[in-house]
């Protein structure tokens, strides 16, 4: 439930990122040894991959933000359905446990609230490497008894997990692997830097070009996670739509250079008062910006909604294209409940702006889209209580205690 029209003031801290985190754990299937991971937001779907850790057989610690993974013994080389229907990015332990085991029983996600986000190319790749793939009972089996070998795999498409599932089954395939037309977000670069600390062989990584040269062996190591962009991304929006002054902290402005950009053309006044916060101040004179979601360092999909909250408050029409997904817009109907005017055409949605937001109840269909509703409720006049919102929790740690931090008047309700 949220109380809006409350300009936020203060500071909020960023959390590791959950895309990082994710990967990350599941690089630690590929040693004996344990790994030290730190910064890792105790967010569900790093519960979720820490569950699979477990059912492969790897022991796995938290202590708050810090999780140690010892996979000294895998027991199944598996990840099963009741996993990975609660998670897509479950198919990360594929490339892994394929190359750690030699073969690999992973459930086939199906589609979500955003699309059908299907994982073939992660499996073409794994069998350009060597690996003997088929699907059957709704589950993908993957061999490689005599190991993975190196090859040069070309990505149809930029996938982001696609690129850190093969990338894992990489270092440890005898020989070359070249990655040609791969992912350049920063999650994928923080993965490599991991790998690297465990003894992998790569160059390139945050390049479309990634070589790796496989290794017989991966040593344990310790690591502290990149900060997130999208939450950074989701609470400088949220300073902006509240008119408010704020101070985000632990950030990695790099990372999010093409949001920095929309914001200051939209008018957002916004600085980097240290190295690693970003200030914030919404001065209430928005104007319409158009944003077309590309992969990194393109405008990301993931702050596609929040964007287009904040595009509700602006002077003019903004046109909001979405490459990436085929069905991200579920918050534009919610939103305009809450009062905002927004036309849908195929892959582009249509704000006119500005439009008063009034609270009204909305429901939440992922988790992006639950933010940008906390953001619009932020934004608008009265009371807006938000229905599933149980998606936030999915990647964001605490989300209303750190907006409460900074004054809104926000609590859960259920
Ligand atoms: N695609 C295929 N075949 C594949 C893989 C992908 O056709 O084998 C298509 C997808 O359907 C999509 C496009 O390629 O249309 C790009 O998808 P990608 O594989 O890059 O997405 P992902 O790896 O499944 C990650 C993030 C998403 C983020 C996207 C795009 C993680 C764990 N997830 O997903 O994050 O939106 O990249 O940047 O890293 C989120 O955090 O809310 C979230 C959805």
């Amino acid at each position: 439930m949220i109380q809006g029209g409350v300009p936020l003031q203060g500071e909020i801290a960023v959390s590791g990122a959950k895309n990082s985190a994710l990967p990350v754990l599941a690089a630690c299937l590929l040693t004996a040894e344990p790994v030290v991971l730190d910064r890792i937001p105790p967010v569900r779907d790093i519960a979720t991959m820490e569950k699979l850790l477990e059912h492969a057989g790897a022991r796995v610690t938290v202590d708050g933000e810090r999780v140690t993974v010892d996979a000294g013994d895998i027991r199944h080389a598996e990840a099963p359905y009741n996993l990975v229907k609660t998670m897509r990015a479950s198919s990360l332990v594929l490339g892994p446990l394929v190359a750690r085991c030699g073969r690999a029983r992973v459930s086939v996600p199906g589609g979500c609230a955003i699309g059908a986000r299907p994982i073939n190319l992660h499996v073409a790749g794994l069998e350009r490497l060597g690996a003997v793939t088929r699907q059957e009972h709704g589950y993908i089996e993957a061999e490689a008894p005599h190991g993975l070998h190196g090859a040069e795999v070309y990505f149809d498409r930029i996938t982001v997990t696609g690129t850190e599932d093969l990338l894992m089954a990489a270092v440890l395939a005898q020989g070359e692997t070249i990655i040609r037309n791969a992912a350049r977000e920063p999650e994928v670069v923080d993965l490599a830097e991991l790998l690297i600390k465990m003894g992998a062989n790569i160059e390139g990584a945050g390049t479309p070009v990634i070589r790796v040269k496989g290794v017989s062996k991966l040593h344990g190591a310790a690591h502290a996670i990149i900060p997130d962009r999208i939450e950074t991304g989701t609470f400088l929006i949220a300073g902006a739509i509240s008119g408010g002054d704020l101070l985000v902290t632990g950030c990695q402005p790099e990372h999010l250079r093409a949001l920095l950009g929309k914001l200051a053309n939209a008018g957002v006044e916004i600085c980097e008062p240290t190295a690693g916060a970003l200030r914030v101040r919404g001065n209430g004179l928005l104007k319409s910006i158009d944003a077309t979601t590309e992969e990194h360092p393109g405008f990301a999909t993931d702050l596609q909604a929040q964007f287009m909250a904040l595009m509700t408050q602006a002077e003019g029409s903004s046109i909001i294209k979405e490459n990436i997904f085929e069905n991200r817009f579920m918050h534009a109907p919610e939103l305009t409940r809450m009062g905002a005017n927004i036309r849908i055409e195929g892959r582009q949605a249509i704000v006119a702006g500005p439009t008063r937001l009034s609270g009204a109840q909305v429901i939440a269909s992922d988790l992006r889209a639950s933010a940008s509703l906390v953001l619009a409720g932020l934004a608008a006049q009265g009371e807006t209580l938000i229905d599933r919102v149980y998606h936030i929790d999915r990647g964001y740690y605490q989300i209303e205690a750190k907006l409460a931090g900074a004054g809104a008047r926000i609590r859960r309700t259920a």
